[in-house]
Protein backbone atom coordinates (compact mmCIF):
# COMPACT_ATOMS: atom_id res chain seq x y z
CA UNK A 1 0.00 0.00 0.00
CA UNK A 2 3.09 2.39 0.41
CA UNK A 3 3.73 3.15 -2.90
CA UNK A 4 -0.68 4.22 -3.59
CA UNK A 5 -0.94 7.31 -3.52
CA UNK A 6 -4.77 9.08 -2.18
CA UNK A 7 -6.30 9.46 -4.85
CA UNK A 8 -5.20 6.22 -6.39
CA UNK A 9 -8.67 4.84 -6.93
CA UNK A 10 -9.93 6.76 -10.20
CA UNK A 11 -6.32 5.97 -11.91
CA UNK A 12 -4.75 3.45 -14.04
CA UNK A 13 -1.58 4.64 -13.66
CA UNK A 14 1.10 5.54 -11.10
CA UNK A 15 1.95 9.72 -11.24
CA UNK A 16 4.77 10.36 -13.65
CA UNK A 17 8.13 10.95 -11.84
CA UNK A 18 8.17 14.10 -13.84
CA UNK A 19 4.88 15.29 -11.95
CA UNK A 20 5.97 13.61 -8.85
CA UNK A 21 9.81 16.48 -8.77
CA UNK A 22 7.40 19.41 -9.92
CA UNK A 23 4.54 19.06 -7.36
CA UNK A 24 5.61 17.18 -4.40
CA UNK A 25 5.88 19.74 -1.20
CA UNK A 26 7.75 17.37 0.91
CA UNK A 27 10.97 18.37 0.77
CA UNK A 28 9.48 21.93 2.88
CA UNK A 29 6.44 21.21 4.49
CA UNK A 30 7.55 18.42 6.47
CA UNK A 31 8.24 21.28 8.38
CA UNK A 32 4.44 21.25 9.28
CA UNK A 33 4.69 17.87 10.96
CA UNK A 34 3.79 19.04 14.20
CA UNK A 35 1.01 21.63 13.36
CA UNK A 36 -0.48 18.97 10.98
CA UNK A 37 -0.33 16.49 13.84
CA UNK A 38 -2.97 18.87 16.05
CA UNK A 39 -4.89 19.25 12.88
CA UNK A 40 -5.38 15.76 12.87
CA UNK A 41 -5.78 15.04 16.20
CA UNK A 42 -8.71 17.23 16.57
CA UNK A 43 -10.42 16.29 13.45
CA UNK A 44 -10.07 12.57 15.13
CA UNK A 45 -11.77 13.59 18.06
CA UNK A 46 -13.97 15.81 16.60
CA UNK A 47 -15.13 12.92 14.62
CA UNK A 48 -15.51 10.87 17.36
CA UNK A 49 -17.45 13.16 19.78
CA UNK A 50 -19.74 14.62 17.06
CA UNK A 51 -20.55 10.24 15.92
CA UNK A 52 -19.20 10.53 12.86
CA UNK A 53 -16.75 7.53 13.44
CA UNK A 54 -16.95 5.08 16.79
CA UNK A 55 -15.11 6.20 19.67
CA UNK A 56 -12.98 3.26 19.68
CA UNK A 57 -11.57 4.18 16.05
CA UNK A 58 -11.52 8.01 17.13
CA UNK A 59 -9.06 6.68 19.61
CA UNK A 60 -7.00 4.59 17.88
CA UNK A 61 -6.40 7.26 14.96
CA UNK A 62 -5.32 9.45 17.99
CA UNK A 63 -2.99 6.94 19.17
CA UNK A 64 -1.83 6.10 16.08
CA UNK A 65 -0.95 10.16 15.53
CA UNK A 66 0.81 10.01 18.67
CA UNK A 67 2.82 7.52 17.73
CA UNK A 68 3.81 9.30 14.09
CA UNK A 69 4.27 12.32 16.45
CA UNK A 70 7.09 10.74 18.53
CA UNK A 71 8.65 9.21 15.51
CA UNK A 72 8.71 12.70 13.99
CA UNK A 73 10.14 13.92 17.59
CA UNK A 74 12.79 11.52 17.56
CA UNK A 75 13.78 11.66 13.82
CA UNK A 76 12.89 7.99 12.87
CA UNK A 77 9.81 8.85 10.86
CA UNK A 78 10.16 7.26 8.13
CA UNK A 79 9.53 8.45 4.46
CA UNK A 80 8.03 6.66 1.52
CA UNK A 81 8.53 7.64 -2.10
CA UNK A 82 4.53 8.35 -2.39
CA UNK A 83 4.91 11.12 0.77
CA UNK A 84 3.88 13.87 -2.01
CA UNK A 85 3.60 16.20 0.95
CA UNK A 86 3.60 16.31 4.68
CA UNK A 87 -0.17 15.23 4.67
CA UNK A 88 -0.04 12.70 2.40
CA UNK A 89 2.89 11.44 4.52
CA UNK A 90 0.90 11.25 8.19
CA UNK A 91 -2.24 10.02 6.84
CA UNK A 92 -0.01 6.88 5.24
CA UNK A 93 1.75 6.55 8.73
CA UNK A 94 -1.85 6.57 10.55
CA UNK A 95 -3.06 3.77 8.18
CA UNK A 96 -0.51 1.57 8.57
CA UNK A 97 -0.32 1.82 12.79
CA UNK A 98 -3.89 1.85 12.92
CA UNK A 99 -5.20 0.13 9.51
CA UNK A 100 -9.07 0.23 9.32
CA UNK A 101 -9.58 3.06 11.63
CA UNK A 102 -6.94 4.86 9.96
CA UNK A 103 -8.26 5.04 6.77
CA UNK A 104 -10.89 6.87 8.29
CA UNK A 105 -8.83 10.33 9.44
CA UNK A 106 -9.70 12.10 6.43
CA UNK A 107 -13.85 11.67 6.68
CA UNK A 108 -15.22 14.71 5.94
CA UNK A 109 -11.86 16.49 5.46
CA UNK A 110 -9.49 17.38 2.52
CA UNK A 111 -6.19 18.54 2.12
CA UNK A 112 -6.94 21.67 1.49
CA UNK A 113 -8.73 22.48 5.06
CA UNK A 114 -5.83 20.70 6.45
CA UNK A 115 -3.22 22.39 5.19
CA UNK A 116 -5.18 25.64 5.40
CA UNK A 117 -5.34 24.28 9.71
CA UNK A 118 -2.03 23.34 9.72
CA UNK A 119 -0.37 26.48 8.05
CA UNK A 120 -2.19 28.91 10.50
CA UNK A 121 -1.23 26.83 13.36
CA UNK A 122 2.50 27.03 12.68
CA UNK A 123 2.16 30.74 11.67
CA UNK A 124 0.48 31.70 14.69
CA UNK A 125 3.23 30.21 17.08
CA UNK A 126 6.00 31.09 14.55
CA UNK A 127 4.87 34.86 14.17
CA UNK A 128 5.19 35.06 18.32
CA UNK A 129 7.92 34.06 18.53
CA UNK A 130 9.28 36.36 15.69
CA UNK A 131 7.50 39.06 17.96
CA UNK A 132 9.79 37.58 21.16
CA UNK A 133 12.52 38.28 19.40
CA UNK A 134 11.52 41.84 18.10
CA UNK A 135 11.16 42.33 21.99
CA UNK A 136 14.35 41.63 22.84
CA UNK A 137 16.18 43.45 20.34
CA UNK A 138 14.29 46.48 21.77
CA UNK A 139 15.51 45.63 24.75
CA UNK A 140 19.09 45.54 23.93
CA UNK A 141 18.67 49.02 22.40
CA UNK A 142 16.90 50.32 25.47
CA UNK A 143 19.65 48.95 27.15
CA UNK A 144 22.37 51.06 25.04
CA UNK A 145 20.34 53.85 25.56
CA UNK A 146 20.41 53.60 28.75
CA UNK A 147 24.39 53.12 29.12
CA UNK A 148 24.62 56.14 26.72
CA UNK A 149 23.57 58.64 29.52
CA UNK A 150 24.14 61.96 27.98
CA UNK A 151 26.32 61.52 25.44
CA UNK A 152 25.18 62.71 21.64
CA UNK A 153 26.35 62.49 18.22
CA UNK A 154 25.58 64.42 15.20
CA UNK A 155 21.70 63.80 14.11
CA UNK A 156 21.05 64.12 10.20
CA UNK A 157 19.09 64.94 7.36
CA UNK A 158 20.35 64.39 3.67
CA UNK A 159 23.11 62.33 5.47
CA UNK A 160 24.13 66.35 5.86
CA UNK A 161 24.93 67.24 10.22
CA UNK A 162 22.39 68.22 10.81
CA UNK A 163 21.26 69.24 14.88
CA UNK A 164 22.98 67.14 17.87
CA UNK A 165 20.99 64.41 19.18
CA UNK A 166 21.37 62.59 22.11
CA UNK A 167 22.94 58.61 21.69
CA UNK A 168 20.24 57.28 23.63
CA UNK A 169 17.69 59.20 21.06
CA UNK A 170 19.07 57.59 18.19
CA UNK A 171 18.90 53.81 19.39
CA UNK A 172 15.85 54.65 20.62
CA UNK A 173 14.48 55.97 17.42
CA UNK A 174 14.92 52.25 15.96
CA UNK A 175 13.32 50.65 19.11
CA UNK A 176 10.35 52.93 18.11
CA UNK A 177 9.96 51.33 14.64
CA UNK A 178 10.62 47.59 16.05
CA UNK A 179 7.98 48.75 18.60
CA UNK A 180 5.24 48.93 15.22
CA UNK A 181 6.18 45.90 13.86
CA UNK A 182 5.52 43.86 17.15
CA UNK A 183 2.22 45.40 17.20
CA UNK A 184 1.71 44.09 13.29
CA UNK A 185 3.54 40.66 14.34
CA UNK A 186 0.49 40.57 16.72
CA UNK A 187 -2.16 42.13 15.04
CA UNK A 188 -1.87 39.71 12.28
CA UNK A 189 -1.83 36.31 14.87
CA UNK A 190 -5.41 37.81 16.01
CA UNK A 191 -6.57 38.13 12.70
CA UNK A 192 -4.97 34.45 11.79
CA UNK A 193 -6.69 32.75 14.40
CA UNK A 194 -9.36 31.45 11.96
CA UNK A 195 -10.00 27.84 12.46
CA UNK A 196 -10.66 26.67 8.24
CA UNK A 197 -10.55 22.94 9.82
CA UNK A 198 -14.38 21.61 8.06
CA UNK A 199 -14.31 23.65 5.10
CA UNK A 200 -13.50 20.11 3.54
CA UNK A 201 -12.12 20.46 0.01
CA UNK A 202 -14.34 23.33 -0.41
CA UNK A 203 -18.17 22.81 -0.08
CA UNK A 204 -18.16 21.09 3.59
CA UNK A 205 -19.07 17.95 3.91
CA UNK A 206 -22.63 15.89 3.95
CA UNK A 207 -21.02 14.22 7.09
CA UNK A 208 -23.00 15.66 11.06
CA UNK A 209 -19.12 17.04 11.78
CA UNK A 210 -18.69 19.60 14.19
CA UNK A 211 -16.28 22.35 12.35
CA UNK A 212 -16.95 24.88 15.75
CA UNK A 213 -16.00 21.68 18.30
CA UNK A 214 -12.55 21.45 16.02
CA UNK A 215 -11.95 25.21 16.37
CA UNK A 216 -12.41 24.59 20.07
CA UNK A 217 -9.56 21.72 20.50
CA UNK A 218 -7.49 23.49 18.06
CA UNK A 219 -7.16 26.67 20.48
CA UNK A 220 -8.39 29.36 17.76
CA UNK A 221 -10.58 32.08 18.13
CA UNK A 222 -13.11 31.69 15.90
CA UNK A 223 -14.16 29.16 13.03
CA UNK A 224 -14.27 29.93 9.31
CA UNK A 225 -17.82 31.44 8.16
CA UNK A 226 -17.41 30.66 4.29
CA UNK A 227 -16.27 27.24 3.44
CA UNK A 228 -14.52 28.20 0.07
CA UNK A 229 -13.26 31.56 1.69
CA UNK A 230 -11.99 29.29 4.24
CA UNK A 231 -9.81 26.91 2.02
CA UNK A 232 -8.31 29.91 -0.32
CA UNK A 233 -7.60 32.65 1.88
CA UNK A 234 -3.77 33.23 2.28
CA UNK A 235 -4.45 36.63 2.92
CA UNK A 236 -2.84 35.32 6.57
CA UNK A 237 -0.05 34.11 5.03
CA UNK A 238 0.38 37.51 2.62
CA UNK A 239 -0.04 39.50 5.49
CA UNK A 240 2.76 37.77 7.64
CA UNK A 241 5.03 38.02 4.96
CA UNK A 242 4.36 41.81 4.51
CA UNK A 243 5.15 42.61 8.35
CA UNK A 244 8.82 40.19 8.15
CA UNK A 245 9.52 42.04 5.15
CA UNK A 246 8.86 45.21 7.04
CA UNK A 247 11.17 44.10 9.71
CA UNK A 248 13.84 43.67 7.46
CA UNK A 249 13.68 46.49 6.24
CA UNK A 250 14.18 48.14 9.39
CA UNK A 251 17.11 45.80 10.20
CA UNK A 252 18.27 47.01 6.94
CA UNK A 253 17.87 50.92 7.68
CA UNK A 254 19.58 49.76 11.01
CA UNK A 255 22.38 47.52 8.79
CA UNK A 256 23.44 50.84 6.57
CA UNK A 257 24.04 53.18 9.39
CA UNK A 258 26.25 50.33 11.50
CA UNK A 259 27.90 50.09 8.09
CA UNK A 260 28.80 53.58 8.17
CA UNK A 261 29.35 53.97 11.94
CA UNK A 262 31.98 51.35 11.99
CA UNK A 263 34.02 52.97 9.04
CA UNK A 264 37.28 54.86 9.74
CA UNK A 265 35.44 58.13 8.12
CA UNK A 266 32.46 57.86 10.48
CA UNK A 267 34.84 56.21 13.33
CA UNK A 268 31.64 56.27 15.84
CA UNK A 269 31.49 52.93 16.77
CA UNK A 270 33.31 49.36 16.55
CA UNK A 271 32.24 45.60 16.42
CA UNK A 272 33.21 43.34 18.91
CA UNK A 273 35.76 40.52 17.22
CA UNK A 274 32.73 38.04 17.55
CA UNK A 275 30.59 40.08 15.43
CA UNK A 276 32.87 41.19 12.51
CA UNK A 277 34.01 39.37 9.78
CA UNK A 278 37.82 39.52 8.33
CA UNK A 279 39.17 39.75 4.84
CA UNK A 280 40.74 36.42 2.96
CA UNK A 281 43.45 38.65 1.48
CA UNK A 282 43.73 42.12 3.36
CA UNK A 283 44.85 41.70 6.38
CA UNK A 284 43.58 44.71 8.16
CA UNK A 285 40.10 44.12 7.58
CA UNK A 286 37.00 43.93 10.33
CA UNK A 287 33.99 44.29 8.54
CA UNK A 288 30.64 44.60 9.06
CA UNK A 289 28.98 41.72 7.72
CA UNK A 290 25.67 41.13 9.54
CA UNK A 291 24.94 44.76 8.89
CA UNK A 292 25.74 44.22 5.22
CA UNK A 293 24.01 40.99 4.79
CA UNK A 294 20.68 42.61 6.91
CA UNK A 295 20.52 45.25 4.08
CA UNK A 296 21.12 42.39 1.45
CA UNK A 297 18.75 40.22 2.49
CA UNK A 298 16.05 42.79 3.13
CA UNK A 299 15.93 42.29 -0.40
CA UNK A 300 14.72 38.92 -0.23
CA UNK A 301 12.54 38.97 2.03
CA UNK A 302 10.92 42.13 -0.36
CA UNK A 303 11.06 39.45 -3.00
CA UNK A 304 8.98 37.03 -1.08
CA UNK A 305 6.68 39.46 -0.30
CA UNK A 306 5.99 40.78 -4.47
CA UNK A 307 6.61 37.00 -5.09
CA UNK A 308 3.42 35.59 -3.05
CA UNK A 309 1.56 38.93 -4.10
CA UNK A 310 1.93 37.93 -7.67
CA UNK A 311 0.87 33.82 -6.90
CA UNK A 312 -2.36 35.07 -5.15
CA UNK A 313 -3.10 38.06 -7.83
CA UNK A 314 -5.27 35.70 -10.57
CA UNK A 315 -6.36 33.15 -8.42
CA UNK A 316 -10.40 31.93 -8.85
CA UNK A 317 -12.11 30.55 -5.79
CA UNK A 318 -11.28 28.17 -4.38
CA UNK A 319 -8.11 25.90 -3.81
CA UNK A 320 -5.51 26.02 -6.54
CA UNK A 321 -2.37 24.26 -6.28
CA UNK A 322 -1.07 27.52 -6.64
CA UNK A 323 -1.45 27.94 -3.11
CA UNK A 324 1.24 25.36 -2.47
CA UNK A 325 3.57 28.02 -3.07
CA UNK A 326 2.40 29.77 0.12
CA UNK A 327 5.20 27.98 2.33
CA UNK A 328 8.85 28.64 0.93
CA UNK A 329 8.02 32.70 1.08
CA UNK A 330 6.93 32.38 4.85
CA UNK A 331 9.44 29.75 5.69
CA UNK A 332 12.51 31.95 4.34
CA UNK A 333 11.01 35.34 5.44
CA UNK A 334 10.58 33.92 8.88
CA UNK A 335 14.37 32.14 9.11
CA UNK A 336 15.91 35.41 7.52
CA UNK A 337 14.34 37.87 9.86
CA UNK A 338 14.26 35.42 13.02
CA UNK A 339 18.61 35.63 11.84
CA UNK A 340 18.73 38.95 11.04
CA UNK A 341 17.07 39.98 14.67
CA UNK A 342 19.18 37.84 17.11
CA UNK A 343 22.34 38.67 14.96
CA UNK A 344 21.45 42.63 14.98
CA UNK A 345 20.76 42.46 18.31
CA UNK A 346 23.81 40.53 19.55
CA UNK A 347 26.28 42.84 17.34
CA UNK A 348 24.82 46.03 18.92
CA UNK A 349 24.61 44.54 22.40
CA UNK A 350 28.23 43.81 22.28
CA UNK A 351 29.86 46.90 19.78
CA UNK A 352 31.45 50.00 21.23
CA UNK A 353 30.66 53.32 20.93
CA UNK A 354 33.29 56.23 20.82
CA UNK A 355 31.37 58.39 22.34
CA UNK A 356 34.55 61.34 21.77
CA UNK A 357 34.15 60.96 17.66
CA UNK A 358 30.61 60.98 17.82
CA UNK A 359 30.29 64.32 20.20
CA UNK A 360 33.45 66.02 18.13
CA UNK A 361 31.64 65.76 15.32
CA UNK A 362 28.34 66.85 16.68
CA UNK A 363 30.03 69.83 18.11
CA UNK A 364 30.71 70.85 14.52
CA UNK A 365 29.55 74.90 15.00
CA UNK A 366 27.16 74.29 11.73
CA UNK A 367 24.88 72.15 14.12
CA UNK A 368 24.63 75.29 15.98
CA UNK A 369 23.24 77.52 13.50
CA UNK A 370 20.21 76.51 14.32
CA UNK A 371 19.93 77.13 18.02
CA UNK A 372 21.80 80.75 17.16
CA UNK A 373 18.01 81.54 14.63
CA UNK A 374 16.28 79.87 17.78
CA UNK A 375 17.99 82.55 20.17
CA UNK A 376 17.07 85.33 18.03
CA UNK A 377 13.10 84.26 18.01
CA UNK A 378 13.51 83.96 21.66
CA UNK A 379 14.22 87.59 21.85
CA UNK A 380 11.96 88.54 19.08
CA UNK A 381 12.91 88.19 15.93
CA UNK A 382 10.45 86.93 13.26
CA UNK A 383 11.84 83.31 12.33
CA UNK A 384 12.54 83.93 8.78
CA UNK A 385 14.39 86.72 9.04
CA UNK A 386 16.57 85.25 11.90
CA UNK A 387 17.21 82.40 9.72
CA UNK A 388 18.44 84.54 6.94
CA UNK A 389 20.60 86.52 9.25
CA UNK A 390 22.20 83.11 10.74
CA UNK A 391 22.41 81.73 7.01
CA UNK A 392 24.73 85.10 6.09
CA UNK A 393 27.07 84.80 9.43
CA UNK A 394 27.72 80.67 7.90
CA UNK A 395 28.24 81.97 4.35
CA UNK A 396 30.52 84.48 6.02
CA UNK A 397 31.85 82.26 7.83
CA UNK A 398 32.71 79.58 5.10
CA UNK A 399 34.32 82.64 2.55
CA UNK A 400 36.31 84.46 5.40
CA UNK A 401 37.47 81.68 7.55
CA UNK A 402 36.75 83.37 10.60
CA UNK A 403 34.62 80.77 12.69
CA UNK A 404 31.34 81.14 13.27
CA UNK A 405 31.46 81.68 17.34
CA UNK A 406 33.48 84.51 16.49
CA UNK A 407 31.26 86.18 14.08
CA UNK A 408 27.99 85.20 16.22
CA UNK A 409 30.01 87.19 19.30
CA UNK A 410 31.18 90.08 17.50
CA UNK A 411 27.21 90.60 16.26
CA UNK A 412 25.45 93.24 17.59
CA UNK A 413 22.06 91.45 17.52
CA UNK A 414 23.45 88.55 19.07
CA UNK A 415 26.90 88.84 21.49
CA UNK A 416 28.65 86.92 23.46
CA UNK A 417 25.78 85.53 25.23
CA UNK A 418 24.55 83.78 21.94
CA UNK A 419 28.22 82.33 21.37
CA UNK A 420 27.99 80.23 24.65
CA UNK A 421 25.87 78.12 22.60
CA UNK A 422 28.75 76.95 20.40
CA UNK A 423 30.43 75.42 23.77
CA UNK A 424 30.63 71.04 23.63
CA UNK A 425 27.17 69.98 24.21
CA UNK A 426 24.87 72.99 24.95
CA UNK A 427 23.18 72.63 21.97
CA UNK A 428 22.14 69.02 22.36
CA UNK A 429 20.43 70.02 25.99
CA UNK A 430 18.55 72.86 24.20
CA UNK A 431 16.00 70.29 22.68
CA UNK A 432 13.40 70.18 25.23
CA UNK A 433 10.25 70.36 23.34
CA UNK A 434 8.08 67.07 23.19
CA UNK A 435 9.90 64.17 22.31
CA UNK A 436 12.81 65.79 21.35
CA UNK A 437 16.57 64.89 20.83
CA UNK A 438 17.67 66.26 24.50
CA UNK A 439 17.90 65.30 28.10
CA UNK A 440 14.59 66.49 28.99
CA UNK A 441 12.63 64.59 26.85
CA UNK A 442 14.82 61.63 26.85
CA UNK A 443 13.43 60.76 30.41
CA UNK A 444 9.55 61.16 29.50
CA UNK A 445 10.57 59.36 26.20
CA UNK A 446 12.37 55.91 28.00
CA UNK A 447 9.23 55.49 30.45
CA UNK A 448 6.94 55.59 27.24
CA UNK A 449 8.68 53.29 25.50
CA UNK A 450 8.82 50.56 28.64
CA UNK A 451 4.94 51.05 29.10
CA UNK A 452 4.26 50.28 25.55
CA UNK A 453 6.88 47.82 25.43
CA UNK A 454 5.03 46.26 28.74
CA UNK A 455 1.61 45.91 26.83
CA UNK A 456 2.92 44.49 23.97
CA UNK A 457 4.69 41.47 26.04
CA UNK A 458 0.99 41.44 27.61
CA UNK A 459 -0.68 40.53 24.21
CA UNK A 460 2.04 37.53 23.67
CA UNK A 461 -0.05 34.29 22.88
N1 LIG B 1 0.65 20.12 -0.57
C1 LIG B 1 -0.57 20.80 -0.86
C2 LIG B 1 -0.44 22.27 -0.48
O1 LIG B 1 0.49 22.60 0.17
C3 LIG B 1 -1.67 20.19 -0.11
C4 LIG B 1 -3.03 20.41 -0.70
C5 LIG B 1 -3.22 19.58 -1.90
N2 LIG B 1 -4.57 19.65 -2.30
C6 LIG B 1 -4.96 19.29 -3.51
N3 LIG B 1 -6.19 19.41 -3.79
N4 LIG B 1 -4.11 18.82 -4.39
O2 LIG B 1 -1.23 23.10 -0.86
Amino acid sequence: MNDKHLWHGRFGQAPAESLMAYTASIGFDVRLWRDDVAGSIAHAQMLGASGVLPQVDSDSIVAALRQAESEFAAGTFRFVESDEDIHTAIERRVTEIAGAAGAKLHTGRSRNDQVATALRLFAKRELAATARRVLSLIDVLDRRADEAGDAYLPGYTHLQRAQPVLLSHHLRAHAWSFTRDADRLLDAIARLDVSPLGAGALAGTSLPTNARDAQLRLGFAEVFANSLDAVSDRDFVAEAIFVLAMIGLHLSRMGEEWVLWTTEEFGFASLSDEHATGSSMLPQKKNADIAELARGKAGRVIGNLTGFLATLKGLPLAYNRDLQEDKEPLFDSLDQVNRGLDAIADMVAAATFHIDVMQRAADSPAAVATDVAEWLVARGMPFRQAHAKVGELVARSLTTGVALADLVRADADLGPDAATLFAPGVAVQRRSSHGAAGPKAAGVQREELRRVVAALQLRLP
